[in-house]
């Protein structure tokens, strides 16, 4: 099958000021020490690739004092270039929310809409074609769906997560193309198991150990997919589909629970 690459806006988020110094999510151990230097240089090779591939990056200012910024797909989710702002869960990424809308207003967009619930942008919203899915059970809260869905005027497709290692959507489900996805099922509620099922019966399925790995935090623009280098099982499955799978190295940024698609926000 021949898969065409679509050109994508991104927005990063350079981890100057990246470090582990509290822990929200089980991958988060603050006694270990983080090289910080190596996860610039993760990150740039990462933003380095997107460029190479024809993709347009744009950058938000790290904040000092805020080591998980660099979690740029947390900052909002946008679609159809309407914005809906990230509140986060937890007191110690709140600031964060404020510091990506600016980047917004400042970039001129206009539709931009302060979240009366707490949701973590893309981390928990993922836009298939013209429907959204949307993660709860950690992060997100549920009620955030109907106010997405309010305000994008698109379908959005609640799904829960049972597995605090995949505490956002975008740990334990990436989307493919317009049409096709990749999770983790034991990430998932029975039910949620059942309702994507429903929706993506040729979805490709990650194993544990992919899983593991963070092989689902992947993003693809139809034809190439960046993920974690280390998810060789998925990285063949996506050969076989007639994708071209890019391994990528951001083990520095894994010590905060994040890898490839958790460090970009997609522009749609
Ligand atoms: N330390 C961050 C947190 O726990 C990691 C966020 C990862 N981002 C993502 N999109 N999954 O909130």
């Amino acid at each position: 099958m021949f898969r065409t690459a679509k050109p994508h806006r991104l927005l990063m988020c350079r981890p100057q000021h990246f470090d582990v110094v509290y822990s929200i999510n089980p991958w988060m151990a603050p006694e270990k020490p983080v090289d910080n230097g190596l996860a610039v240089r993760q990150w740039e090779e990462l933003r380095r690739l997107y460029t190479h591939l024809g993709h347009a990056v744009e950058v938000v200012d790290p904040v000092p004092g805020l080591p998980d910024m660099v979690f740029a797909a947390n900052g909002a989710t946008v679609v159809d270039g309407k914005v809906l702002g990230a509140r986060f869960r937890h007191v110690e990424r709140t600031a964060e929310g404020p510091a990506y809308l600016d980047w917004f207003v400042r970039n001129g967009y206009e539709d931009v809409l302060w979240p009366e619930f707490i949701n973590e942008g893309e981390g928990d919203y993922l836009t298939v074609g013209r429907r959204i899915l949307a993660g709860t059970g950690f992060r997100t809260d549920s009620r955030s769906h109907a106010e997405a869905q309010e305000f994008f005027g698109l379908p959005v497709t609640g799904l829960t997560l049972v597995n605090p290692r995949h505490y956002h959507l975008d740990t334990a489900l990436a989307v493919l193309s317009d049409t096709e996805v990749m999770y983790y099922p034991a990430a998932f509620t029975t039910g949620s198991q059942a309702v994507l099922k429903e929706m993506f019966p040729d979805a490709v399925i990650a194993s544990d150990d992919d899983a593991a790995v963070f092989g689902l935090n992947a993003f693809s623009d139809g034809r190439n997919v960046l993920l974690p280098k280390s998810a060789t099982g998925l990285i063949l499955q996506l050969e076989k589909r007639g994708f071209s799978p890019i391994g990528v190295d951001v083990s520095e940024l894994l010590k905060a629970g994040g890898s490839v698609k958790c460090c970009t926000l997609v522009l749609r």
